[in-house]
């Protein structure tokens, strides 16, 4: 995920603030950097990779400023080129500007901007905004003006904070992304999170959605019609080293709890809710005579998901495990192969992509990593855009993925009234998710049953997938013996394990047949004394067998899926937690698999 840092007041230490405060935000993931450097003219310097690669361009460069700002970018439109890092200018190099979230409208504006003579020079949504607040600066008085009008033309999220050659302000705007102010004695930060300016100062201010901070000898904070408000300041009292975490213990838990996000940068610009339509771009082109999904471990489970999706909607899908797909029916007609891979370089998926390609078969990859080998070599690429995720279990990517493939299906596969049905539940998916998270009581379970010496889950249709990745998230990360079945298949051979201390998790949502069969296996289980965990939208009467429910909202049993797999990440996680496990690096796994 992008991070800003800006600085007003650090004289000479200008530009070593500012790459100081990049390193610092370095564990936001990143995969490129640059700085603007304020004064008679704006000098900025940029490169992709990381930092280290970024300050040897620096060193050949001679730049200061008595202002400036600086940016990490975690590319989501156009792959991580020097051309492609922010900062951005306007065509006549007079405002710089960084920028953290997704613009919208972006493509409307940026035809708009050209066909009125701006010429851009990367492939960014965020190189709109200097070119808008240029072409407001023909009829604004000052560069407050300016910037003001470009911000209520821009839909989408954004913090934002821009330079002006020949000033020595910084503005900074946000929507929908975090943007905090630092205080010392003599200098003002602004910047995507605390850690940036944390090593010279403890005193912060908040600023919240719609708020303008204006930045030069002091600080003015203003809503959007110019109001002056009273912001309050905060001393942060957590040590600088803990801040990669924002203050939860584990990657992990912060990436759970980052979902409702991660699945809202997901849907932005993509779903229209009034409409009931889905917008992909190409993509949405697409219209697949048969789908194969090739995926590895939790992108394998989103890859079953998806089958189902599109085998719902009377297209031919399959899923296979990546590594098992030299063996598969070649692909005929206009299928598609699409690898799910969050990292995009796992070698098992980028090898049967690869075999797909030379079956003659349309690849798409659905990742989470712009520029990855997945991304360059496949022919089309949905990105997922759930920010990194450092810990090494797939939470987030996970639930990002699963409602990607959602947007998949309904843009080539499935009709009109399944889009009407599907669309509301997607829109209220991040609400959801929330209230889970706010509400749930794994970590009682978690207390109850850390110790229990295997862990059975059990799922029918859309849950089977979640049940396969509920025991996955467990075992990789607790060291325990979990195990997923189709709820029908307990009795052909595993129940025989089942016993009074193996708890039982059921995935059980909605009241029909599916849900009515799970029903009874669960009697099976109960029959046989074992715990049973009900996760369910107590649609059914699953509750009387149990003897613990985690409740998730009832809403169309596709988000139920994403809604049930919260709560069994939360089990997951806290398991781990009371175990003492190293949660964040479980042994021997990694976050990127390139071998296969
Ligand atoms: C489990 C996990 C792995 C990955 C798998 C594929 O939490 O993260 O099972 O899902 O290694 O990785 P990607 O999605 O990067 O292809």
């Amino acid at each position: 995920m992008c991070g800003i840092i800006g600085c007003v007041g650090r004289g000479k230490d200008t530009l070593g603030t500012l790459v100081h405060g990049l390193e610092k935000l370095e564990y936001r993931g990143y995969d490129s950097a640059g700085v603007a450097l304020g004064g008679a003219e704006l000098s900025v310097c940029r490169s992709s990779g990381k930092i280290g690669a970024f300050k040897k361009v620096l060193t050949e460069r001679d730049i200061a400023g008595p202002l400036g700002i600086g940016h990490t970018r975690w590319s989501t439109h156009g792959p991580p080129t020097d051309e492609n890092a922010h900062p951005h200018l306007d065509c006549a190099g007079e405002v710089a500007v960084v920028h953290n979230g997704i613009i919208e409208n972006y493509r409307s504006l940026r035809d708009e901007l050209v066909a009125a003579g701006h010429t851009f020079t990367s492939d960014t949504d965020t190189e709109v905004i200097p070119h808008l607040i240029e072409d407001e600066r023909d009829s604004a008085t000052d560069p407050e003006t300016a910037f003001r009008s470009a911000i209520e033309r821009i839909e989408g999220s954004y913090a934002i904070v821009a330079v002006f050659a020949g000033t020595e302000l910084l503005l900074g705007a946000r929507n929908d992304s975090p943007l905090v102010i630092g205080l010392d004695e003599e200098a003002i930060f602004l910047a995507s999170d605390v850690p940036a300016f944390r090593d010279f100062t403890d005193r912060v201010i908040y600023l919240e959605d719609g708020e303008i901070a204006r930045v030069d000898g002091g600080l003015e904070v203003t809503t959007g019609d110019g109001t002056r408000v009273e912001k309050t300041v905060s001393r942060v009292e957590w040590d600088p080293e803990e801040t990669g975490k924002s203050g939860y213990d584990h990657f992990m838990l912060k990436e759970i709890h980052e979902q409702p996000r991660a699945l809202r940068q997901c849907l932005s610009g993509r779903v229209d809710e009034l409409g009931g339509t889905v917008d992909l771009g190409d993509i949405g082109e697409l219209r697949p005579s048969a789908v194969q999904f090739v995926a590895c471990g939790t992108s394998y489970h989103a890859a079953y998901y998806a089958a189902l999706l599109f085998e719902s909607a009377g297209i031919p899908a399959q899923a296979y495990l990546a590594s098992e797909y030299a063996t598969a029916v070649p692909p005929i007609g206009e299928a598609l192969v699409v690898g799910i891979t969050q990292s995009g370089e796992t070698a098992d998926t980028l090898s049967a992509l690869r075999e797909a390609d030379r079956r003659g078969a349309r690849t798409l990859a659905v990742t989470n990593t712009v520029g990855s080998t997945a991304d360059r070599e496949t022919d089309h690429t949905m990105y997922i855009r759930s920010g990194p995720e450092i810990g090494v279990a797939a939470t987030k990517t996970f639930a990002g993925q699963l409602v990607a493939v959602n947007l998949l299906s309904l843009a080539t596969g499935e009709g009109e009234t399944r889009r009407r049905e599907i669309v509301p539940a997607l829109r209220d998916l991040p609400g959801d998710v929330q209230s889970v998270l706010d509400d749930s009581t794994a970590e009682e379970i978690a207390a109850t049953y850390h110790d229990a010496g295997a862990y059975f889950f059990i799922g029918r249709g859309i849950q089977y997938p979640v049940a396969l990745e509920g025991a996955l998230k467990l075992k990789e990360i607790s060291y325990k013996h979990a195990e997923g079945f189709a709820a029908g298949e307990l009795k052909h051979g595993p129940l025989a394990l089942v016993q009074e201390d193996t708890p039982v998790f059921a995935l059980v949502t909605g009241d029909d047949e599916a849900a009515k069969k799970t029903v009874g296996n669960v009697k099976e289980v109960e029959a046989r004394n074992a715990p049973v965990v009900a996760v369910t939208d107590k649609k059914s009467d699953v509750a009387m067998y149990a003897d613990h429910v985690l409740e998730i909202p009832d809403t169309h049993p596709r988000s139920g899926a994403v809604l049930a797999n919260v709560q069994l990440q939360l089990v997951a996680y806290h398991i781990a937690n009371r175990l003492d496990r190293s949660i964040d690096k479980p042994r021997n796994l990694a976050k990127s698999v390139t071998v296969e």
